[in-house]
């Protein structure tokens, strides 16, 4: 099938090269010129496991083209909208600016029957607005949310969890005749993953945009809670980690997600709940969603505990001190830095005096162009030399591996806090540190 699938950024780029994976012919449409070239060359414009070995690939087949002109989307059987929908500045609501756009642009190239398939989260409503301006066209808008994480999206692309179509329904809630056209368009699109007996679900346009909130909420909520409780074993010098493991045997409530530490960031989770309750309260139903900002709240609250914490382990002040901060990406084998805790925290600390020098092994170009007054650096090891403390903040596979005993060797004196408790406590004390982490005594 032809694809075109508009705007390249983590989403829309991974979707692109997946698409021409599975064999369809797919055009990448960006405004961003320089993404576009990156993408053209063969280079991911940003650092995503298994991406560039999957446009190496495809590359090679013809298949997977790029533009940043929208006439190029002419001739797609199906249009996948890909652009953000960052947060309003100081507001909670979803900017749609993108999103309006796109479909603006795109629309004097759509046919009569073509499918045009939103995957950006988006406040519920949008996909039926975006019908509604599209109707004299003759194309059939469809939802169809991605739910891939940073880190694992070409894989949570490819072998999806479940696929959602949301389609125009009639008042039985069943898919109208151009939906059901639209479905059959789709299932040929998603071929694949289909006939691996990937669930589908097939549902109207509200369910399918709110199952994308309602998920990411829900993960969310599960941080909070667990961190929640991490305050309460500080209160009472119970261990969280311990803690999560013994009620995550408990199959209903599962062990994934409950890692206690510097909370949840990104550029979906911490958005994506605040536009939520933006919606909910737009809708006349925001006491359904208040507990999101407890949620949220209790998330920004890890960030400040850790700045304490430092505190503490140097005495009552952080005036001055060197602090090593490992890690700047918002979690593990991404380079994002969008509302990332681990950045947060270490642009806190030098704000309230101290030397912070943070190191990544993929996000440091990123963060510098976000904090150029931190100092950075390329490894653990230099970032922690002289430090008089060091703070695990984004757990990365280097970092959980180090060894007490040579970072011992750099650092001015041997403090570690451990924001994301993926260190073993005893194994540090044995080596002479003090160890501190969040809801572990
Ligand atoms: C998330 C959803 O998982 C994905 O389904 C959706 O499509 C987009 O949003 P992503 O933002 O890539 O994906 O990150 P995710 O792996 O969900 O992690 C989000 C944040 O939560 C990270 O900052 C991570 O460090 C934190 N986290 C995750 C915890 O603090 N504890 C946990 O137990 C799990």
């Amino acid at each position: 099938m032809r694809l075109s699938v508009i705007g390249c950024g983590y989403l829309g780029a991974v979707h692109a090269a997946s698409m021409a994976h599975l064999g369809h012919e797919v055009i990448g449409i960006d405004v961003d010129r320089r993404k576009i070239e990156a993408l053209r060359a063969g280079r991911a414009p940003f650092y995503e496991p298994g991406l560039p070995e999957l446009l190496t690939e495809v590359g090679a087949t013809g298949r997977l083209t790029f533009s940043d002109d929208m006439a190029d989307a002419a001739g797609a059987d199906v249009h996948f909208i890909c652009v953000g929908t960052p947060q309003v500045h100081g507001e909670f609501r979803a900017d749609l600016t993108y999103v309006n756009s796109a479909v603006a642009s795109l629309r004097p190239y759509l046919r009569s029957g073509d499918v045009v398939a939103g995957k950006s989260t988006v406040p519920v409503g949008t996909a039926e607005a975006i019908a509604e301006a599209l109707r004299d066209t003759g194309a059939v808008v469809a939802w169809n949310p991605e739910f891939l994480r940073e880190g694992f999206a070409v894989a949570d692309t490819l072998h999806p969890d479940r696929l959602v179509y949301g389609l125009p329904t009639d008042g039985d809630g069943e898919p109208t005749a151009e939906g059901s056209k639209a479905r059959a368009v789709l299932d040929e699109v998603y071929a694949t993953p289909l006939s691996e007996d990937i669930p589908l679900v097939v549902t109207d346009y509200a369910t399918a945009q709110l199952v994308k909130v309602a998920a990411n909420s829900f993960l969310a909520t599960k941080i909070s809670f667990i961190n929640a409780m991490a305050e309460l074993c500080e209160a009472t010098g119970a261990d969280v980690t311990r803690l999560a493991d013994a009620i995550g045997y408990d199959a209903r409530i599962g062990r994934r997600f409950l890692n206690a530490g510097l909370g949840f960031g990104g550029g979906c989770l911490p958005k994506d709940i605040r536009a939520f309750m933006a919606r909910a309260g737009e809708l006349g139903v925001s006491d359904a969603l208040s507990f999101l900002r407890e949620v949220d709240s209790i998330n920004m609250r890890r960030r400040v505990r850790m700045v304490d914490l430092a505190r503490e382990v140097c005495d009552g002040s952080i005036v001055g001190k060197r602090i090593a901060v490992l890690g700047a990406a918002f979690k593990p084998d991404s380079d994002d830095v969008r509302d990332s805790p681990a950045l947060s925290v270490a642009a806190q600390m030098q704000l309230q005096g101290a030397h912070v020098t943070v190191t990544d092994p993929q996000a440091v170009d990123n963060a510098r162009a976000k904090w150029p007054d931190l100092r950075f650096a390329a490894t653990a090891l230099e970032a922690a030399q002289d430090a008089d403390v060091v703070l695990l903040a984004t757990e990365w596979s280097e970092y959980r591996e180090l060894e007490p005993d040579a970072l011992a060797g750099v650092v001015a004196h041997t403090r570690i806090l451990d924001g994301r408790n993926v260190l073993e406590p005893a194994r540090w004390r044995a080596a002479g540190w003090t160890y501190r982490a969040l809801g572990r005594p």
